[in-house]
């Protein structure tokens, strides 16, 4: 089965907003729903959409606007997505 790529922005727009701390948050969830097999999380360079961050990018398609509140919910969408 084809996995799921997962990439968060580490540029500088989005570090400042906090994307490294997603990357703990982001292993920890992969981990507890023993996703690792299926999803391949890393980081990436910027974007382009520095505005709009935290942005992350799943396959080809860029997902902004990532913050603490909309982050696990967004993980579960990723989830029931690839179900
Ligand atoms: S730094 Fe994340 S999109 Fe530019």
């Amino acid at each position: 089965m084809k996995k799921t790529e997962l990439k968060i922005c580490l540029g500088s727009a989005c570090h400042t907003k906090g994307s490294s701390e997603f990357v703990e948050i982001i292993q920890d969830w992969l981990k507890k729903n023993d996703l690792e097999d299926r999803i391949r999380f890393t980081g990436t360079l910027c974007l382009g959409k520095c505005r709009e961050g935290i942005n992350v990018l799943v396959d080809e398609q860029i997902y902004s606007s990532l913050n603490n509140k909309n982050i696990y919910r967004f993980l579960t969408e990723l989830l029931q997505k690839g179900e």
